[in-house]
C-alpha cells in the first residue's frame, strides 16, 4: 500500500474534497441531462449474484436509481431463492410507481435464474453488463475477479473479503478494473449519503482542526441463527447459516463494523498501520460445525501512520448498551459523523436521497459519462482494517496492516462442491492461536 491517499494533511483534505464532489448529487444530476451519455449501449443490464435480503434490496434500489435499467439474470447458491426473487421483482416492476416512471424493466427468462456454486459465473456470462455482488463476503474475491475478468461494471456489497489472501485478489482485480476502465461502487453507502458527505466535507475543510483521536462502535444484540434442515449438506448448512462461519462472514467486526471503520478511514484519508485488540465469545458454544466459530465481542485500538489512535468496539450481545456510531476529536472541536454534528451543531437537516439508491445513481452516471468511479481499493483497505483487528483479537498479538495484507491465512475451501465434507476450525484462543 504505497499510494494511500492522505499520508499528510494536505493530501488528506484534497482526497476528501475529491471524494465528496464525485460521489455527490452533481454526478446524479448529470444522468438526467439528455444527449450526454458517452456509453455506446445505454441500457444497464443487471445481473444479481446472491438473492437474499441485500441482493433483493439492491435489485429494487437499482431500478429506482436511473432510467434505462433492465434486470436480466439472477443467481443464488439456492436456486429457489433466485426464482423467488424473480417473481417478486416482476411484481415490483408492474406495481412500483417510481420504477414505472423511469421505464425500468425485469426481463429474466426461466433459464436466466441460476443455482449452485457456479451460479455466479453463469450470471456473469448471461449478457448482463452490470453485476450486483450480494453473497456472503467469503465469496467476494472470487466473484469480483470473475466479474472484472469478464469486463463487467460492478456494484459490490461490503465487506470485500475475509482474509489477506482474499484482499490480495481484490486489489489485483482493482488494478485490472482500472486498466479496463470498469466502474465499481461498494456498499459502504455512507460515502453516498448526503448528511455524511456534508459532514465529512466540513471536517476535511478544517472544521475541527487536525484529528487527534477517533472512536467507532457497532454494538448490537444477538444475530439470527438458521438451523440445519434435513437433507442439507455441510456446504448447504454453512452457506445458509453463513454469519456464524468465519470463512464466510469474516466475523462481525469485518461483516458489519467495516462500515464504521470505513468512516474513520475516510476521515483520516487512509487505513491504520497497526492494531492491538481483544475479543471473545459469550454465546453458548459446543460444536463448531453446528454453532459456528465466531466471537461476539471485540475491542481494538487502531493506530494510524501519523500516530493518531482510533478505539473500535463491536458486540453482538442482548441487553447491553447499543450504538452504531463514529466520533472524531480534533484540535479545534469534535464531530459525530453519524449524527451529522460538528461542535455540537447539526450541519445537515432532512433525509436526503436514500443512499442505497444514490450509490447506484452515482455508479450508473459514472458509466454513462465515461468517467468510471472505482471504490474497490478504498473498500478493500477498510475491509483489511477490520481483518487486521480481528487477527489481533484472535491471537492476542499486535498486527500491522502490511502483515495482514501479506498474511498466509487463506480460509476459502479449495474446490467447493455441494457434497464435500467441510470441517470447521475451532474457536480461536488469544495467546494460543498462531498469527499467520
Ligand atoms: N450495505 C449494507 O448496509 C448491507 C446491509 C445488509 C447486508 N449487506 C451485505 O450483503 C451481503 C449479503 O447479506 P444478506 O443480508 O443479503 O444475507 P442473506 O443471507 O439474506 O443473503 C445472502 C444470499 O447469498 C446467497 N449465496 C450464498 N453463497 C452464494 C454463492 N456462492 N453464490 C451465489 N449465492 C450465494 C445465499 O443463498 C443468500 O440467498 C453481506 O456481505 C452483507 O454484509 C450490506
Amino acid at each position: 500500500m504505497t499510494d494511500i491517499p492522505g499520508s499528510d494533511t494536505t493530501s488528506r483534505r484534497d482526497f476528501l474534497k475529491t471524494t465528496t464532489v464525485v460521489a455527490g448529487t452533481a454526478v446524479a444530476a448529470h444522468l438526467f441531462t439528455p444527449g450526454v451519455h458517452a456509453a455506446e449501449n445505454n441500457t444497464i443490464k443487471v445481473g444479481v449474484i446472491g438473492c437474499g435480503g441485500r441482493g433483493s434490496g439492491a435489485a429494487e434500489n437499482v431500478m429506482h436509481s436511473a432510467p434505462g435499467v433492465e434486470i436480466v439474470a439472477l443467481g443464488d447458491y439456492f436456486q429457489d431463492k433466485a426464482s423467488g426473487l424473480r417473481n417478486r421483482l416482476m411484481r415490483f416492476a408492474q406495481n412500483d410507481e417510481q420504477c414505472k416512471k423511469l421505464g425500468n424493466k425485469v426481463s429474466i427468462p426461466d433459464e436466466a435464474c441460476y443455482g449452485g456454486v457456479d451460479a455466479y459465473q453463469k450470471v456473469i456470462d448471461s449478457g448482463a453488463n452490470y453485476i450486483i455482488l450480494a453473497t456472503p463476503p467469503g465469496f467476494r474475491p472470487q466473484h469480483l475477479q470473475a466479474a472484472v475478468a469478464a469486463g463487467k461494471n460492478i456494484f459490490t456489497e461490503k465487506p470485500v473479503g475475509v482474509d489477506g489472501a482474499g484482499i490480495r485478489k481484490v486489489l489485483d482485480a482493482y488494478e485490472e478494473a482500472k486498466k479496463k476502465k470498469l466502474a465499481i461502487v461498494a456498499g459502504t453507502q455512507r460515502r453516498h449519503q448526503a448528511g455524511y458527505l456534508e459532514t465529512m466535507k466540513q471536517v476535511a475543510n478544517g472544521a475541527i482542526g487536525e484529528i487527534t483521536a477517533l472512536r467507532c462502535y457497532w454494538n448490537q444484540g444477538n444475530i439470527w441463527f438458521r438451523d440445519r434442515k434435513s437433507g442439507m449438506t455441510d456446504l448447504d448448512y454453512q452457506i445458509n447459516n453463513w454469519y456464524h462461519f468465519m470463512w464466510l462472514c469474516g466475523d462481525h467486526i469485518v461483516e458489519q463494523h467495516v462500515h464504521n471503520l470505513d468512516v474513520c478511514n475516510w476521515a483520516m484519508g487512509g487505513p491504520p498501520a497497526r492494531a492491538v485488540g481483544m475479543g471473545g465469545r459469550t454465546r453458548p458454544y459446543n460444536d463448531p460445525k453446528v454453532d459456528g466459530n465466531i466471537f461476539n465481542f471485540f475491542a481494538i485500538d487502531f493506530e494510524y501512520p501519523n500516530g493518531v489512535h482510533m478505539l473500535s468496539m463491536a458486540r453482538q450481545i442482548n441487553d447491553c448498551e447499543n450504538s452504531v456510531s463514529e466520533a472524531l476529536v480534533g484540535t479545534k472541536g469534535t464531530c459525530q459523523p453519524n449524527q451529522y454534528r460538528i461542535n455540537g451543531k447539526s450541519v445537515f437537516r432532512g433525509r436526503g436521497i436514500d443512499p442505497y439508491v444514490q450509490e447506484h445513481t452515482d455508479l450508473i452516471a459514472s458509466i454513462r459519462k465515461g468517467e468510471p468511479l472505482n471504490e474497490l481499493k478504498t473498500v478493500a483497505e477498510s475491509t483489511l482494517t477490520a481483518i487486521m483487528g480481528r487477527m489481533s483479537a484472535y491471537t492476542g498479538k499486535a498486527v500491522t496492516f502490511d502483515f495482514a495484507l501479506k498474511s498466509r491465512l487463506d480460509t476459502f475451501p479449495p474446490k467447493l462442491s455441494r457434497d464435500m465434507s467441510l470441517p470447521v476450525a475451532d474457536l480461536p484462543v488469544p495467546g494460543k492461536t498462531e498469527l499467520i
